[in-house]
Order: structure tokens, then sequence, then C-alpha cells
């Protein structure tokens, strides 16, 4: 029997407020806009609920002060509508507050499962929710509770593990985090349990995202419908990534039965909402060819009457349009019929809020499921005192990317490193000993580092973001002097090196941008790799990404390699394991495949590394 999460007089306070609203209002509840599709004027005359910052919504310039007083026009334009319901702002802080330039960047999901620490975790959630709150926003798509199976998707790294139990710790241990003092404390940050339900579990080539054939026609963006795909365009080659995989698996379709998807993919919900969580967004992906956002038995049937779930379901960004492509009237009552409680419109909010309108008037949305939904959102709000407090206080503003926040995360990169082979005992590098050579621009790239979803929705090379590369952090530890550094590893034939430091890394990326057909390392990066070999006696290898990387067959001409995932912004982190300060304590928690032919994982799979117990 679903308990609510409010009072007896808060509950009475939503019926009231429910029933003083108009048919708009009511709509207006379940509209969220992306904010650069939406003005606080709008905001304020069609009484909106909510706004979101997509990947990149960022004000300009960049700034932590920027973002509050960016959100807090939409708070106040809230505030000023006829019932002056508070508005909820949403971003993904995955890591840290990701899209925020100056902000504290943790490591991603994958490199926190390999911590194996509920506590540490924890504390990042905390860590994450007081700089999400000193922008003003209260509201983060985190934490995905995905259970990668097969690596070769562009999401993996949002996973802690492939394992549902590991998931299911630390995703409880980060919406702790999240809560803090509890829900209706003023740094409280409402996760989003993303994505329902079995995101990870899509099987290779059953994405339809891209529309592969138009695809290869259609080379101007501009022409192309799909307003998602003219954004991916504007700074990647995309025709290239599609050869390489690009969306063959991400929003593709779980052919799992239901036993498995109840054993493996639900336990972390199930979880997640016992910890308190009051809202979940819906997957792109589908299950057994009907998609997520349209799917009435585990949005409704098992979500909300079996599991007790109270809070709201939001949809993803132009999810609901995938329902049926290019008739968005049916795509709206299906969406909202199957429990779909918010909608992530987010380019055209008058088309949804006018189809919503149509279906309510017309009857084929019924006024019954109407109320449920923005019931469900209000309870949200009042659970996170935002009726009392809509407005954070300013004096968190400092608490953005400070010292305390940085220790914390480069705690976390020293507990995510997984050390995989260290012949000799190589590592840890002594100090005072001869001079390491550090090879590759990786070594010194805060933004390789950090990865996708790093102040833009792929992240990209770069100082995008204030943080202290490996290489620094190198420097930091053993001394200037005792640290060469090659960007290309073209050197000279002399000196030989006693050791030399190769890092290696993926391009960043986010989503299906991410999938890929093989997972070897580039040519490049061999070569790179053989050039140094050439010059060193033993050669330490540390590998960037987001995912295991087949290294089968390089790994043999490798003294030592460490996996160190995508760390974020404190590189010292990396140093301090490496330069033996802190030991390595990190474990796999993924298989890592041997070839190709391991992927998807499966039972009899033989790993080169399994995942450590
Ligand atoms: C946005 C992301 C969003 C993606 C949807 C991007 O343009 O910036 O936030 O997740 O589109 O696929
Ligand atoms: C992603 C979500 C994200 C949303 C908002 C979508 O593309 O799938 O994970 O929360 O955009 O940025």
């Amino acid at each position: 029997m679903p308990t609510s999460p409010l009072t007896a007089t808060e509950q009475r306070f939503v019926a009231q407020l429910l029933a003083e609203m108009t048919l708009d209002e009511k709509i207006g509840q379940l509209t969220q806009p992306e904010k650069n599709s939406v003005t606080p004027e709008q905001v304020t005359r069609l009484g909106l609920g909510s706004v979101l910052s997509g990947g990149g919504g960022n004000p300009d310039p960049n700034t932590p002060a920027n973002w509050r007083a960016m959100v807090m026009a939409f708070q106040e334009a809230a505030l000023a509508s006829r019932l002056g319901i508070p508005l909820l702002y949403g971003v993904d802080a995955v890591h840290g507050h990701n899209n925020v330039v100056g902000a504290t960047i943790f490591p991603h999901n994958i490199g926190l499962g390999a911590t194996r620490d509920p506590d540490l975790v924890r504390r990042i959630g905390r860590a994450t929710a007081l700089e999400v709150a000193a922008t003003g926003v209260r509201w983060s798509f985190a934490p995905a509770v995905s259970i990668p199976q097969d690596v070769r998707w562009g999401r993996s790294y949002e996973g802690y593990s492939q394992d549902p139990a590991l998931v299911s710790e630390l995703a409880v241990s980060l919406i702790e985090g999240f809560r803090g003092d509890g829900w209706d404390s003023e740094t409280a940050v409402l996760p989003s349990v993303k994505h329902f339900v079995a995101d990870a579990a899509a099987t290779w080539g059953s994405s339809k995202r891209v529309n592969r054939e138009a695809m290869a026609e259609v080379q101007n963006a501009d022409q192309s419908t799909d307003q998602t795909l003219a954004i991916a365009h504007m700074d990647q080659s995309f025709t290239e990534l599609l050869k390489l995989g690009a969306w063959q698996i991400d929003q593709g379709d779980a052919e799992i039965d239901e036993a498995t998807l109840r054993a493996v993919h639900l336990p972390p919900y199930r979880a997640a909402l016992e910890a308190g969580a009051l809202n979940v967004m819906a997957s792109y992906s589908s299950w057994q060819g009907l998609k997520m956002h349209a799917h009435q038995y585990l949005l409704t049937d098992v979500l909300k009457d079996e599991l007790g779930f109270e809070g709201f379901v939001v949809s993803d960004w132009e999810g609901i349009d995938q329902i049926f492509p290019g008739e968005y009237d049916r795509c709206v009552v299906a969406a909202l019929n199957a429990g779909i409680d918010m909608v992530m419109v987010p380019f055209d909010l008058n088309r949804f809020i006018d189809s919503v309108r149509r279906a309510v008037l017309g009857g084929q949305i019924p006024h019954t499921r109407l109320d449920d939904a923005v019931r469900r959102i209000l309870t949200a709000k009042v659970a996170l005192g935002l009726f009392e407090h809509p407005r954070t206080d300013p004096a968190l503003l400092e608490l953005v990317g400070c010292d305390a926040h940085r220790a914390l995360a480069r705690e976390a990169v020293a507990k995510s490193l997984v050390m995989l082979k260290n012949d000799g005992d190589i590592l840890p590098l002594r100090r005072g000993g001869p001079a390491v050579l550090v090879a590759g621009l990786d070594a010194d790239d805060v933004g390789v580092q950090c990865g996708g979803w790093t102040v833009s929705w792929m992240g990209g090379r770069g100082p995008t973001t204030p943080g202290t590369s490996i290489l620094a952090g190198l420097r930091h530890t053993l001394g200037a002097e005792q640290v060469q550094y090659s960007a290309d590893g073209q050197l000279d034939a002399e000196p030989e090196y006693e050791v030399g430091v190769v890092v290696v890394a993926e391009e960043p990326y986010a989503e299906g941008m991410g999938d890929r057909a093989s997972l070897t390392l580039s040519a490049d990066q061999v070569a790179l790799l053989g050039r140094v070999r050439a010059r060193c006696q033993r050669l330490v290898v540390v590998l960037l990404s987001g995912r295991p990387l087949l290294i089968t067959e390089e790994l043999p001409h490798w003294d030592a390699f460490v996996a160190a995932w995508l760390p974020g912004t404190e590189g010292q982190g990396v140093a301090d394991v490496l330069c033996g300060d802190l030991p390595f304590t990190g474990r796999l928690s993924f298989d890592w495949p041997q070839n190709s032919s391991d992927l998807p994982r499966r039972a009899d799979s033989a790993a080169l590394f399994p995942m450590e117990p």
C-alpha cells in the first residue's frame, strides 16, 4: 500500500491547491521546457512547473553566480504566477555540478563503482547537492542506476557496476547524500533515478535513434527535423561517428524476459524508492519492442502500483516524440496515460500544452490522470520544502569548487584506480629516483579526464574547467625536475629512461555518440605506446576511459597497467596513488573483456580480468 511522503496537513494543502487550479495551470505544472526555449515571462503566464538546463545549458558567461541569477529569475517568475507555485529547476549533476565552470568534478560512476565505498559516495552526494543548491537548483537527473551488460554502450560509465547489488548500494548512498538533513532542508536535492527501466539491457544494433539511411543522404544537419541531432552535429563529425558504431545500442530494445528484468534491472529502483526518491526518469529504450515512454505496465502497474512509488515520473528529452514519430498528439496521449507525469518537452512548449489541452477536453486523457500527475509533482515540491524556501542561500556559492570538495574528489580518484598489472613492483614510482618520462597529450588534459557531461553535453578536450591534470599532479608529487614530459612521445635516441608513464584516453562522449563497434586502442595510441616503449626500460600505462577497452594484445608489452576511468578535475588523486602516497584499493566493478566475442557479457565469457567480489 503506497504511503504518502507527506503529513496529513501537507496532503490537505496539496489537495486544496489542486482544487484551485484551472485546467491550464494543471497543464503548466506538467510542462518542462529547456531554459533556451522559454522566458521567465512564459513561466509566469503559463504557470510552468519546471525548467531544465540540458547538457551544456549554461548561462553566458558560465559562472556559478550567473547560474544562480539565471535559475532565480525563473523561480521569481514562477512565484509571480497566479498561484505562486514554486518552480523545480532540473540539471544533470551526474558527477558533480558538471555543467558549471569551476564546479568540482568527481569521477564518473564507473570509477565510483571501483571504490566500493558507500560512505565516500554519500559524501560526494552531499558535496554535489551543496554545489547544486548554491546555484538555486534543487533537482538533479541522477543517479543513473543502469546495470551495463555490454560495454560497447556509450553510457557504460554512467553505471556503477554490472552487479545490481552494488548499483543499489551506491545509488542509495548518493541519494542519502542528496537528502542531507532531510528532503525539506534548503540544500536537499531531489534525485531522478534513471532510466526506468533496463536501459542497459538493449541489444547491439537495435537502436533506431538514427535513421542511418536518411542520414547518409541528409548531410546538412539543418535539414533534419531532429533537433537533438542537429545540436549534436555542431561539433562532431557525425557521419564518422556513425561508422564507428554511434547509436547502435543506446535507446535500443531490451529483449530480455520479465524475470531477468525484475532480477537484474529493477532492484535499484526498489532500493532508491525505499531511500525516499520522489522522481524517476523514463528510459528512451524499449522493452520487448514497446517504448518505455508508453509502457503502462511498467510505469504504472509495476512502478507506481506494485512498488508504491508516490513521486512523479519525468520523460526524457524529446522522449515522448519517439513513441509515434511525427504524430505528436498520439505521443502525448500515450505517454501521459502510460504514467508519465511531467514531460521534458524540451523545445516547443506551446505545441505540448495545446496538445494536452485538446486531449483532456476531448476525453483521451482522463481528468483523473491529469490530477494524479499534478498531485505527484506538487507532492515532491512540498516534500522539498519549496513552498517555504523557494530560494536557496546565496552564501552557498562559495562552496562551488571549494577546497574541501576538491579534496573529497581527490580522495575518490585515488580510491577508484584499479591496478591490473604491476610486474616487478614497478609501481609505486619512487620520489627522488631517476627521471620519469611522462608521455601522451592525455596526461595533461583536464577536459579529457572529465569525459562527457562536463561543461557541455559531450564534454571536450582542453582546459574546459579549472582542475589538475595527471601531469601536473605527478610534477607536484615528484618535483618538476624528476618529470620529463613529451606530448607525442617523439624522443631522441638518448637518453633512455628507466620508467615511462603513458596516459591514453578515449575521446569524450555521451550517450549513443559513444556507442562503439570496436573497443580497441586507436592506431595512434598503439604507435605512441610503441615509441615510448622503445625509449624506456619499464612502461607504465594509465588508461582514461568510460569502460574497459580491449588491450589483450598490447598488455604483454606493458610492465604496469592502471585503469583510471574518468576521474574528473582532480588528477592529483592519480599521482597520489602512482607515487605511493596512497595505496591501490580500487577493484573492478565490471568484467574486463578479453576480446570482442566476450561482448555482451555472458555467463560463460572468459574475462581478461573478472569483476572482483
Ligand atoms: C542536450 C542534452 C540532452 C540531449 C538529448 C542535447 O542537446 O544538451 O541535455 O540530453 O540533447 O539527446
Ligand atoms: C539523457 C538524460 C538526461 C536528459 C537531460 C537526455 O538526453 O538521456 O540522461 O537527464 O537528457 O539532459
